[in-house]
């Protein structure tokens, strides 16, 4: 519905016609003491070389106030409107009741392709606070970009490549005890990484450079350490797994970086044939300065490739695979230059998508001191912040009789993660946030909890005022709107 056709329809044809009005002619107004639409007059008074208060008067007596305006009133060169609010909520109310969860869709994406690059955790390490916003934020839009039309594409671009898997390896075969590699939970593993990286700085580099070939001999498939990092790899994954379906989150594919590590010479080549590439004391760079975003570094001096070769790699491959129309990639603020220089360089090989390609940022996000103890010193974890949110809420409902215990459960879920993925989304995207679970889980305020009681006091009216779900009764409308 366009409340501007209802105030437009309010006005007599004779006048309407005359003047050739139409909904364009009405806008919301910034002041609610001005009404809450207005119309200038300025343009069609010189248009009929009338006054803009006379052709005012004319568009206002001519106004019917029975219906959705209630009243009036021309100041100057404009026509203020007041609207009826019980009319414009009852029109609002069966028009949520006639579209139900289609109201306000529209088709503004057509079927047009958006990758959306998001949560991209870092394998066989633990999911922490960080990684909550990308998580969050990229879910969102992409149902919202569903909702109006889109084609998404939900891409978990995982980070399963490098020395860390190296390191893990490494510290698996020393003091691993032989621990089943199918049942490996991510507490011990982390353990091990964090022995290997305490006993490497103790040392003389030599757990460093064992690690680098492992890692060597993991890029070639070596029969001994492979199988050991693609167990350490899937049991990260199904940890990952289990956070994302209590989220009730889905990716369309989790193609990771390890993916392009045998497929970057190409665009190595094409840079180098573009003559892009430039020589810094033996490593490969881009230089671009003249765009004020320093020197990329492609190919370090041993000849290894970085987070951006594989960018670079990954994103030609979404475009053959989805031909997107827009790719996004969320992430924290800390990679805003990583991703300008990624798209620069995708401008100057002429790639006609460059300009498609769009970083999402937000701020860091941190736990206020002592609310959720972090690991061994490193960041909260999601699944710690997430289990807090659900036992606290189970705490609450734990006494109430008139529950079932597999109600509790639903709702301590719903509650739960409800109040994580809200406060995650209220807060400025681009502040530093400090993430307060006590308060997110708060009934006062802007709060998720508070907003799903509101619907739940909702639906009670509903039911006391038996409601059968069809048409709006103005009997109905009169008991839920007073
Ligand atoms: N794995 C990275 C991290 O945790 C994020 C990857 C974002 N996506 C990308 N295509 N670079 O920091």
């Amino acid at each position: 519905m366009d409340i501007r056709q209802k105030i437009l329809d309010s006005i007599a044809d004779t006048v309407a016609q005359k003047y050739s009005l139409s909904i364009d002619n009405f806008c919301p107004t910034q002041e609610s003491s001005n009404g809450d639409y207005t119309f200038k007059s300025f343009a069609l008074a010189k248009e009929h070389h009338l006054s803009p208060m006379a052709i005012g008067e004319e568009i206002l007596s001519s106004i019917d106030k029975t219906g959705i305006v209630e009243s009036a009133e021309v100041v100057g060169g404009y026509i203020n409107f007041f609207l009826n609010k019980k009319v414009l909520s009852k029109l609002i109310l069966q028009e949520i009741l006639d579209n139900g969860e289609d109201y306000s869709k529209e088709n503004i994406g057509d079927g047009k392709v958006v990758c959306i690059d998001f949560s991209s955790i870092n394998l066989a390490k633990y999911m922490h606070v960080g990684h909550l916003c990308t998580t969050v934020i990229g879910n969102v839009l992409r149902n919202i970009y569903n909702f109006f039309g889109y084609k998404t594409v939900a891409l978990n671009y995982v980070g399963d490549y490098g020395t860390p898997f190296g390191k893990m390896v490494r510290a698996y075969q020393l003091w691993g005890d032989n621990r089943d590699l199918d049942n490996l939970d991510i507490d011990f593993t982390q353990d091990l990484y964090i022995k290997f990286c305490q006993e490497a700085e103790k040392d003389d580099g030599t757990l460093d450079n064992e690690a680098r070939e492992i890692f060597a001999r993991i890029e070639k498939k070596d029969k001994e350490v492979y199988p050991i990092y693609e167990k350490l790899i899937s049991q990260s994954k199904r940890e990952a797994q289990r956070i994302y379906d209590m989220m009730g989150i889905t990716f369309d594919s989790w193609r990771g970086e390890s993916y392009y590590s045998d497929k970057m010479d190409s665009i190595i080549k094409e840079l180098n044939d573009k003559g892009l590439l430039e020589n810094s004391q033996g490593a490969k760079v881009v230089n671009l300065e003249p765009f004020g975003l320093g020197y990329s570094l492609i190919l370090k001096s041993d000849g290894s490739t970085l987070y951006i070769t594989r960018d670079l790699t990954a994103c030609d491959d979404r475009y053959n695979t989805y031909h997107f129309d827009k790719s996004l990639y969320v992430t924290d603020v800390s990679q805003k230059l990583h991703f300008s220089q990624f798209f620069k360089i995708m401008e100057l090989l002429g790639r006609p998508y460059a300009n498609d390609l769009k970083h999402i940022y937000y701020g860091r996000i941190s736990l206020p001191d002592g609310k959720i103890a972090s690991r061994k010193g490193k960041q909260a974890l999601i699944k710690d912040i997430i289990d807090y949110s659900i036992n606290k809420t189970a705490e609450i409902v734990k006494n109430n009789d008139n529950l079932s215990q597999e109600e509790k459960e639903k709702i301590s879920r719903a509650v739960g993660v409800g109040a994580v993925t809200f406060s995650v989304l209220k807060s400025e995207k681009i502040k530093d946030v400090v993430f307060d679970i006590d308060e997110a889980l708060s009934f006062e305020g802007d709060t998720s909890p508070y907003l799903q009681y509101t619907l739940a006091r909702c639906r009670s009216i509903e039911r006391k005022a038996k409601y059968d779900g069809q048409e709006i009764s103005n009997d109905y409308y009169n008991v839920t709107i007073t």
